[in-house]
């Protein structure tokens, strides 16, 4: 396993649209344990792939409770809506007010190939929807309705 560089700030591969996994492969399995290995450095709570600059819908979750590998997600089901606080490994410095579904139900395949689902409320359902974003090149800048100033904030970022 290795720890890889992640794209920040205006990085052009934040913006683009990632490609479904279509064959899970050594290099996939690699990219998803170099990922896993690069969020916990980091201590973040998700990490997309386009994030360390690879175009594919693959991403990781460690919530502190849950703790995802998913492959080509997507959400199926949300219902309601939670107002919070989020924050980006690729947008250093930026804490923004963020409305996201309270609950959602996502699909996806795990790294052995299985067809999976997992429901997500709170955190994980917040961590879910910032993801998958990222594998449309949609940022939390994008979706917030206010920013706030970390400063004033130091014991709340994600
Ligand atoms: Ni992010």
């Amino acid at each position: 396993m290795a720890l890889r560089d992640i794209h920040v700030d205006d990085d052009p591969v934040l913006r683009k649209k990632s490609r479904r996994v279509d064959q899970i492969n050594a290099r996939v399995l690699t990219l998803l344990d170099d990922m896993m290995e690069t969020l916990r450095h980091q201590d973040g709570v998700g990490l997309a792939a386009p994030q360390v600059g690879v175009l594919r819908r693959a991403v990781v979750i460690d919530t502190g409770e849950d703790v995802l590998e998913m492959i080509n997600p997507e959400i199926v089901e949300q219902e309601g809506e939670e107002t919070g606080k989020e924050g980006c490994l690729s947008l250093p410095g930026l804490l923004g007010v963020v409305p996201r579904p309270a609950r959602v139900l996502a699909r996806y395949t795990d790294r052995d190939g299985g067809q999976r689902e997992v429901e997500g409320e709170g955190l994980l359902a917040r961590a879910i929807c910032h993801e998958v974003d990222h594998l449309n090149g949609i940022l939390f800048t994008d979706r917030a309705v206010e920013m706030v100033e970390p400063e004033e904030d130091e014991d709340e970022g994600e």
